[in-house]
C-alpha cells in the first residue's frame, strides 16, 4: 500500500486548483491540469512543440535547454508510452534522468510519498514527472516541493492526464488545422478516463467546433455535460460528419462493479470498426491514447489503417513533452533569477 500522506482528492468533475501551476507573473512552472489554463498557454506549448520537430514529425537532436538539470520519473502506476517519451524528451533536452522503480524502492517498505520526494530533493533533482493512482497526487506534490522544482503530471487517478491531452491536440492540429471547424467524437469509458477529461478541457479552450462524448450510460454519466460537451449513447449517429474520432480504453482496473454486460456487446455497440468509420468524413482521423484493446475498442484494421494516427500521437508526444519541460523549467529559472536580483537590490538599498 503506497503511503501518500494526505493527498487531496478532487471531485472528478471539479476544477482543480488553478493557480498553483503558475508563477507569480502567471507563467507555467508546473504542468498539472489543463483546466484553468488560457488558450495562449496551450498555443505556446503547441507552437514550441512545432519548433522541436522536423517536417517528418521527428524531434530535433539534442538541445541544451535542460543541461545540468536532473529529471526524476516517478511512476506509481504502469506506463509504456508516457514514461518512455518523458525519458526521451528529457534526454533530448540534455537533462540527466532518474527512473525511479517504485516497486523496488523504499516506497514498498512503507516510506511516504513526501519522504520519497524529500530524498529526491536532497539529491538535487529539478523536475518530478509523476504518475499516481490517486487523483490530486501531482497537485499535492507541487504544494510541497522546493521553489526550484517543477512538477509535471503524467496522470493522476481519474482526474487528469494533461500531457496526453496536449500531444493529442498537437496531432489534431498538425493533421486538421483550425479547431473551430472540427467535429470531434470521443468514444468509450469516459467515466474513468483522465485522458478524456483533459482532452475535453483542451478542445474547449482551443475553440473546437463541436465535441461529442459517446459511450454506454454506465460509462458516460449525464454530469459529463458539465464539462461542456454533447453526450450521446449511439455511436453510429454521433460519427456522421466527424473529422476526428478518438477511441478510449476500457479501464477495467477502475471499474468497481459490473458496468458492461460483456466486451463482445461493447464492441458491437461502441467498437470503432471499418463499417462505422464510413459514417465519418472520408478524411477523418482515428486516434487512441493507447494501450489499445483490439477487438474490444477498435478493429485491428482501423487501428492499423490509413486513417489511424495512433503512432503519430506517440511520436509527437516527445516534442510536446520537450516543450512542456523546457517551458516550465525556463519559467522557474526566470522566477528564481528575479527573486535573486530583488534580494540583491534590497541588500544594496
Ligand atoms: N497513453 C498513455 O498514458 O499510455 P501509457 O499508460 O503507456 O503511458
Amino acid at each position: 500500500m503506497i503511503q501518500t500522506d494526505r493527498i487531496q482528492k478532487p471531485d472528478i468533475m471539479q476544477t482543480a486548483q488553478r493557480d498553483i501551476q503558475l508563477t507569480e507573473s502567471g507563467e507555467l512552472k508546473h504542468f498539472l491540469s489543463i483546466e484553468g489554463l488560457s488558450r495562449d498557454k496551450l498555443l505556446e506549448i503547441l507552437d514550441t512543440a512545432d519548433q522541436l520537430v522536423d517536417v517528418n514529425g521527428k524531434t530535433t537532436n539534442k538541445l541544451p535547454l535542460l543541461r545540468g538539470k536532473t529529471v526524476a520519473n516517478l511512476f506509481f502506476e504502469n506506463s509504456t508510452r508516457t514514461r518512455t517519451t518523458f525519458e526521451l524528451a528529457a534526454k533530448r533536452l540534455s537533462a540527466d534522468v532518474l527512473n525511479i522503480n517504485v516497486n523496488v524502492s523504499a516506497v514498498s517498505k512503507g516510506e511516504t510519498l513526501l519522504d520519497t520526494l524529500r530524498n529526491l530533493q536532497a539529491m538535487q533533482c529539478d523536475m518530478f514527472v509523476v504518475r499516481h493512482a490517486s487523483s490530486g497526487a501531482a497537485h499535492f506534490i507541487a504544494r510541497h516541493v522546493e521553489p526550484h522544482i517543477s512538477v509535471i503530471n503524467a496522470g493522476d487517478g481519474q482526474h487528469s492526464h494533461p500531457t496526453q491531452a496536449m500531444l493529442d491536440m498537437f496531432a489534431i492540429r498538425r493533421n486538421k488545422g483550425d479547431f473551430s471547424k472540427l467535429k470531434v467524437v470521443i468514444v468509450g469509458d469516459i467515466l474513468h478516463s483522465r485522458v478524456a477529461r483533459s482532452q475535453i478541457h483542451a478542445l474547449n479552450i482551443l475553440g473546437t467546433g463541436s465535441v461529442t462524448a459517446v459511450g454506454p450510460k454506465t460509462l458516460l454519466p449525464d454530469q459529463v455535460r458539465e464539462l461542456g460537451v454533447q453526450i450521446r449513447h449511439d455511436l453510429d449517429g454521433a460519427l456522421v460528419g466527424a473529422d476526428v474520432v478518438i477511441g478510449l480504453r476500457l479501464q477495467k482496473e477502475r471499474m468497481r462493479s459490473a458496468l458492461l454486460s460483456s466486451e463482445d456487446e461493447y464492441y458491437r455497440s461502441f467498437g470503432l470498426t471499418e463499417r462505422r468509420m464510413k459514417l465519418a468524413k472520408p478524411d477523418a482521423i482515428v486516434m487512441h491514447p493507447g494501450p489499445t484493446n483490439r477487438g474490444v475498442e477498435i478493429e485491428a484494421s482501423v487501428a492499423d489503417g490509413p486513417q489511424s494516427i495512433i503512432l503519430e500521437q506517440v511520436t509527437g508526444g516527445i516534442a510536446v513533452r520537450m516543450a512542456i519541460m523546457s517551458i516550465t523549467m525556463g519559467n522557474i529559472e526566470k522566477q528564481l533569477n528575479k527573486s535573486k536580483s530583488q534580494m540583491h537590490d534590497d541588500q544594496a538599498g
